[in-house]
């Protein structure tokens, strides 16, 4: 829990900052085809916090008759890709699914020890970029129970990438959304117990303050790669309102460009939020003038 309380703190400080501490846009260094894409957005409804289901990279390497750790190197060159293009929008919160708890208990150990040793190198390898974008790398996950030096090169990246204003990527590693909210509730619980606070009193806030994601907005934007229809224990809580978005491309293959499509789609959908829709609140008003006039006739 002490980690996650000084991520809050953080990110508690970065909330107070200026916007345009978190939003500057470097729209001049997307590639010309990205920048046709950008061109078809409303910068003003960008969403705030976007979140993906990399999916696809054995199946990418299938194809292609390759082994499937391939495919994964081929995915963390994905993962740098589609942050810059996220940093050069001026995207707030990017949320990537790494490692889930359910890969880590099972996938074959060679697997597991794979991307272990990919996601050091990623981290090692990748700095000096997330520096040059302003990026700031965080997780979210029961990361305490990953290999101590794989451990130990998160907060190495972690640390040095604190201070950046730009792009919050968040790698969800070693995570499950139920085990999160067993994590929430355990210290919703005890800080209950602390406070002497009876359960009716609880509320959504409450649970909200306790889970990894407590300093974040809820992802507005959920894409899946590799045309899974599944959301496979990922943000259940936060992902309420979420727009999903599904594409067949597997994630080896997704670029920059795929992200602003996918945010293309997504300014395309209208959010209700459980109300009425625009045009809906037209008819209301409309038929509610008419009554009204009926009424008074
Ligand atoms: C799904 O592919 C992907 C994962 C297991 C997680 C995502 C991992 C990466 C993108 C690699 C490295 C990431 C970082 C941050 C360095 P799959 O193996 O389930 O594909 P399949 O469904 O086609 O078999």
């Amino acid at each position: 829990m002490g980690a996650y309380a000084s991520v809050n703190i953080v990110s508690k400080r970065l909330q107070e900052a200026p916007l345009y501490l978190t939003a500057t846009s470097r729209i001049h260094e997307l590639t010309p085809e990205e920048r046709a894409v950008y061109a078809t957005l409303t910068p003003a409804r960008l969403p705030e916090h976007v979140a993906i289901i990399m999916d696809g990279n054995g199946r990418w390497a299938g194809l292609r008759s390759l082994k499937r750790f391939l495919g994964h190197q081929q995915g963390a060159k994905s993962v740098q890709l589609v942050t810059e293009t996220a940093s050069r929008i001026g995207l707030p919160w990017l949320t990537l699914y790494a490692f889930s708890l359910e890969n880590n208990l099972r996938r074959p150990r060679a697997e597991v020890a794979f991307l272990m040793r990919l996601l050091r190198s990623y981290l090692e390898s990748n700095l000096q970029r997330m520096m040059d974008n302003n990026v700031r790398i965080q997780y979210i996950g029961r990361t305490h129970d990953l290999p101590p030096e794989v451990q130990d090169k998160m907060q190495w990246a972690s640390e040095a990438t604190a201070r950046n204003t730009g792009t919050t990527l968040t790698l969800a590693l070693n995570y499950g959304a139920r085990s999160e909210m067993v994590d929430a509730f355990k210290g919703l619980a005890m800080e209950m117990q602390r406070r002497g606070i009876s359960p009716e009193r609880i509320t959504e806030e409450d649970i909200h303050r306790h889970l990894y994601t407590a300093h974040m907005p809820d992802p507005d934007l959920l894409i899946r790669t590799s045309g899974e229809m599944r959301i496979s224990n990922y943000l259940l809580w936060q992902i309420a309102y979420a727009e999903i978005f599904v594409t067949d491309r597997f994630w080896p293959d997704f670029r920059g460009i795929h992200l602003l499509e996918a945010i293309a789609a997504y300014q395309r959908r209208e959010r209700r939020y459980g109300g009425l829709g625009e045009a809906e609140r037209e008819d209301q008003v409309v038929e509610d003038v008419n009554e009204e006039a009926r009424t008074a006739g």
